[in-house]
């Protein structure tokens, strides 16, 4: 076990609340990894795929009630109220805990309570931290094998006194004695994702679905961790983390944020079109970023494996995840195919006859989805093709350039760099997309996602982007990373895409790559700098001069319309909105009205 006296007895006391007939500590072995794929296959949970098709993978079904994020019930229990801020649900600390307490009361009874030590980030590097979930769940505990480090070197590198985020998670269904199972054992109507920032714990009650389940991920390397970062002076954020090589062999390192479900996974491993230009994959969905000595950022992935979206995932979109998920993967809510393999829409050619997620017979006229939209595969990052040499060094990568993103039909271009890190700053905090199938809730409604943290960021916002400004300001400027803002989603006047996306992707990866190495031509606009006529490289690519000039248009109309819902947006945060963040909105108002008389309107 442990020689870890407080890790000890916030198991024990959690053993008395809980009352579990079991309690496993995780060692993290691979024989602990069968033995749970077992278990879940014995008890109806998962069934085993076809193994000559998807060796050693097991294919699991949620309970309907239990798909995504539950943003609704997730809440950050500051002290202050004000501290969580207006994006984020608060309760007071104490009464929560009174609440949650009377839940968890008795609510492993029947189940084994499992200890799984975890490290977000490579065992021993300066930027990983440690945490200990508890849960009542063997499909977590399959999950967190995949997704973080877990088990006996965890607890050797924590040692007597190691500080760790405690996170206590049940499905909140307890078994009484000889009661059958459910196959996705789930509280249907209470759920509750908590944070406790000060006392860095989460407690999650009532879900088995990941996000909200498995705890290392969005709970402690997103929501507690972007507190440790603020009063550490370090970045916690929902990026991605990628290696683009030019034909010379030279690698810069990115970071992107996206919002839920934008493509994060297939910009993390696309293949480029571009002849002599590799990517490689550092991170899909996560960055934690610290200054080195040098004065550089330097970027780790804290996870171990991709959590990814399934449907939409295929041979053409990204071909990397296709063969990251061939093996060793555990997918959750996809269709199943006669044979035993999963499928998902947009995988390939809908198959004559399926069974659906929700165990169905299903056929190409049935007229409806036959995965989930949120359908998730877990899969070991270390399968990915592309995954990179750089991905478990423990100094991280160097992080030349961030890229900020979302889901955009109108208004925003392709892609435009920011005019300074503030600037940069200012275009993270007015990222919008339209909403995915990530979370509960209304697809395709516009809303703002500062940074693609609005469901993530464990404090209050204006204070967020204040500390962004004070990593830039107290940074070398001419070290800092460079920002960009892309959008590969605006559609033109027929309602169709204008960019093609995916590994086309690579060609204004390359203009980023040159913009940060001293080259590629830009020009200066009211919204930032966009790609100079002819410095995109579009060789090979059949598209019309229409189309890009469509996609590199600034339209300042759109711009100027936006204005009362930015300034409305900013209202939110009230006197935390940072001056800074306020002047850059004047400024950017003023520059567009300059355009707007000079084009004579
Ligand atoms: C995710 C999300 O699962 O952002 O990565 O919802
Ligand atoms: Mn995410």
């Amino acid at each position: 076990m442990t020689t870890h006296k407080a890790l000890k007895q916030w198991v024990d006391e959690t053993v008395a609340l809980c009352q579990p007939d079991r309690v496993v500590w995780c060692d993290g072995s691979e024989q602990e990894y069968q033995t749970m794929l077992r278990q879940l296959v014995q008890s109806g949970t998962a069934q085993w795929l076809d193994q000559a098709m998807r060796p050693n993978s097991i294919f699991v079904r949620s309970d309907p009630a239990d798909v995504a994020r539950v943003e609704e019930f997730t809440f950050i229990c500051s002290k202050d109220k004000e501290d969580a801020g207006p994006t984020n649900n608060w309760r007071d600390p104490d009464e929560m805990k009174g609440k949650l307490r009377k839940l968890f009361a008795g609510s492993m009874k029947g189940r084994t309570l499992y200890v799984i030590p975890y490290s977000m980030g490579p065992i021993g590097s300066p930027i990983a931290r440690i945490g200990v979930e508890i849960t009542d769940s063997p499909y977590v505990v399959a999950n967190m094998h995949i997704m973080a480090r877990v088990g006996r070197p965890v607890l050797d590198a924590l040692g007597a006194d190691g500080g760790f985020v405690r996170g206590l998670h049940s499905v909140g269904a307890p078994l009484e004695a000889n009661a059958a199972d459910s196959p996705w054992p789930c509280n249907a109507s209470t759920k509750y994702i908590t944070h406790f920032p000060e006392t860095r714990e989460v407690w999650s009650y009532g879900s088995g679905y990941g996000g909200n389940a498995l705890l290392g991920k969005k709970c402690h390397a997103l929501r507690i961790a972007s507190v440790e970062a603020r009063d550490e002076g370090w970045l916690a954020e929902h990026m991605l983390i990628l290696g683009i090589t030019d034909p010379s062999g030279r690698t810069i390192y990115v970071a992107a944020a996206f919002p839920s479900a934008c493509g994060k996974t297939n910009l993390a491993m696309l293949t480029p079109t571009l002849p002599g230009w590799t990517i490689e994959t550092v991170g899909d969905d996560i960055a934690w970023m610290k200054f080195g000595a040098d004065g550089r950022l330097y970027a780790i992935n804290p996870e171990a494996g991709f959590f990814g979206v399934a449907p939409g995932t295929s041979t053409q979109t990204n071909p990397n995840a296709m063969r990251t998920v061939a093996s060793n993967s555990i997918f959750t809510n996809c269709a199943i195919t006669p044979g035993s393999d999963v499928w998902w829409e947009e995988m390939s050619q809908p198959p004559a006859e399926l069974t659906d997620w929700l165990r169905r017979p299903w056929t190409p006229t049935s007229g409806r989805k036959a995965a989930h939209p949120n359908a998730r595969f877990t899969a070991p990052a270390r399968q990915c093709p592309v995954i990179s040499r750089e991905w478990e060094n423990p100094k991280g990568v160097p992080i030349s350039a961030i890229l900020f993103g979302g889901r955009r039909a109108s208004v925003v271009p392709l892609v435009n760099e920011a005019l300074s890190w503030r600037h940069g700053t200012f275009l993270g905090s007015i990222m919008s997309s339209e909403t995915t199938a990530a979370a509960a809730g209304a697809v395709g409604t516009l809303r703002y996602d500062p940074f693609a943290m609005l469901p993530f960021c464990g404090y209050h916002m204006g204070d967020y982007f204040g500390h962004w400004l004070a990593m830039g300001a107290k940074a070398d400027a001419a070290k800092l990373p460079r920002i960009f803002y892309v959008n590969w989603f605006r559609k033109g006047a027929d309602g169709k895409f204008l960019w093609p996306g995916y590994g086309e992707n690579s060609r204004v990866l390359k203009w980023v790559f040159e913009r940060v190495s001293g080259g590629g031509a830009a020009v200066e606009t009211p919204i930032g700098r966009l790609p100079a006529p002819g410095a995109l490289d579009l060789a090979g690519l059949k598209i019309g001069e229409p189309q890009m000039a469509e996609l590199l248009r600034v339209d300042t109309e759109g711009w100027l319309a936006e204005m009362p819902g930015m300034r409305k947006h900013f209202d939110r945060f009230g006197a935390r909105l940072p001056q800074g963040l306020r002047d850059e909105l004047a400024a950017l108002e003023k520059r567009l009205q300059g355009a707007g008389v000079a084009a004579g309107r």
